[in-house]
């Protein structure tokens, strides 16, 4: 049974929903789903973008038979070729023979390992810049190398003013209802969740991307995961909000504390620093337990917000492994242009309060706020004072 969307005259949404997909890349929960998403073109050539994940299969190709109605395929535009969008490039090659498949040179490259060189015949080359006439529409690639992949590119379909965005813009969360955003609300926290822990590794390329589509008019912008966006509010927003985060720029005032504690007496203390801060007015506070929330959350929040605070515990001398994974995290982001403050809890003695200041120590354009210290294994009241200039140094750098 098909379950397919007219986006305009004559393309189609052609994407399939997973509701109960675990987790991304078997590492990302999945809370509310995530969306796989695929457009057909009817002009004088048919032109399919993308395919979807394995999971989507079934639906997935009801959806494209119905929507040819009986044409041939001519075009596979292969925006990326990572198995979420890729997995069913073969089985589309098989059912259209005659495909000519678009893509640029690490997308033959990558399309040759995951399945075969048996279709060298079909390819069709492109480069940054060019552009394929399909009939009334025109379609215009460019590069977006590294936007999650090397092979990304994206599409502008100049006619209908449509860009096909590839990852970027994408969200977490499956569709369920309408899927254009004017009509079904978007849930920002995890449009940020998704560019935090899937692009924002190579967040300079996204920079590069958003100067080459600065040119482009754009009123209807699809994404391959989630809502898809017509309303020009909400595509100026969302393309602002990725300019924030592509530079890692502090998108608001607000305190990440982030704690690990074994029996209690360290988030006592993470607790109180929040309740602290509360009082002292601070609106935007997020308390995580790095034990039992998952750190693509966290994550998403550090580029969302301007203060992060660590407390962690001795464990075997030195600092408990989940703050050095959580650590090893920021590391790997270029963590950068924040507020920090750093709280240890040691019974026996160790290298936690080194380990974190070590660390921190490396981070380029980054602020220590209030006086590190160390909880002797629960906070009394010298202990207690000093979380309370540490409030107070915290509150100050929010003004
Ligand atoms: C496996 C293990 C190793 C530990 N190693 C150390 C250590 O090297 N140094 C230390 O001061 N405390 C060590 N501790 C004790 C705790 O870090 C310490 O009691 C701390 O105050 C606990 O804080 P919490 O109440 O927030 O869990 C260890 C605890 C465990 C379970
Ligand atoms: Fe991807
Ligand atoms: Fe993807």
């Amino acid at each position: 049974m098909k379950n397919t969307v007219k986006i305009t005259d004559n393309l189609h949404y052609v994407g399939v929903n997973n509701h109960f997909l675990p987790k991304f890349e078997n590492l990302f929960p999945l809370p509310e789903g995530v969306s796989f998403n695929s457009f057909i073109l009817l002009d004088e050539k048919t032109v399919l973008f993308d395919t979807v994940d394995a999971s989507a299969t079934t639906q997935f190709i009801d959806n494209v038979v119905s929507v040819l109605d009986g044409r041939p395929l001519d075009y596979l535009v292969i925006h990326h070729m990572e198995p979420d969008h890729g997995a069913n490039v073969e089985t589309i090659i098989k059912m259209y023979p005659d495909v000519k498949i678009v893509g640029a040179k690490y997308t033959f490259e990558f399309l040759e390992q995951f399945f075969s060189d048996a279709y060298r015949d079909n390819y069709h080359l492109i480069k940054d810049g060019d552009e394929l006439v399909v009939g009334k529409n025109t379609l215009q690639f460019h590069a977006a190398f590294l936007v999650h992949w090397p092979e990304v590119f994206v599409t502008y379909i100049k006619e209908q003013k449509v860009l096909l965005s590839s990852d970027a813009f994408g969200s977490f969360g499956s569709i369920k209802g309408d899927p254009f955003s004017d009509v079904t609300p978007i849930n920002l926290s995890e449009i940020r969740r998704y560019f935090a822990n899937i692009l924002a590794k190579f967040r300079r390329n996204v920079s590069t991307l958003l100067k080459k589509i600065e040119k482009l008019d754009i009123e209807i912008l699809l994404p391959l995961h989630g809502l898809l966006h017509r309303d020009k509010e909400t595509i100026d927003m969302l393309i602002e909000k990725y300019h924030v985060w592509a530079k890692f720029d502090v998108e608001e005032p607000g305190v990440i504390i982030a704690f690990v504690s074994m029996y209690g007496n360290t988030a006592n203390a993470a607790s109180l620093l929040a309740t602290k801060l509360g009082l002292a007015g601070v609106k935007n506070i997020r308390l995580y337990d790095l034990n039992s929330v998952d750190f693509s959350y966290i994550i998403g929040d550090v580029y969302r917000f301007s203060n992060l605070v660590l407390l962690a515990p001795n464990y075997n001398v030195t600092l408990h492994l989940t703050a050095q994974h959580f650590l090893t995290e920021l590391e790997y982001h270029g963590f950068t242009k924040r507020n920090y403050s750093l709280i240890a809890n040691s019974t026996w003695g160790g290298r936690a309060l080194p380990f974190m200041e070590e660390t921190f120590a490396k981070f380029r354009d980054v602020k220590l706020v209030g006086e590190p210290f160390t909880i002797l294994t629960k906070l009394k009241e010298d202990t207690t004072t000093n979380l309370d200039n540490l409030a107070k140094e915290i509150v100050k750098s929010l003004e």
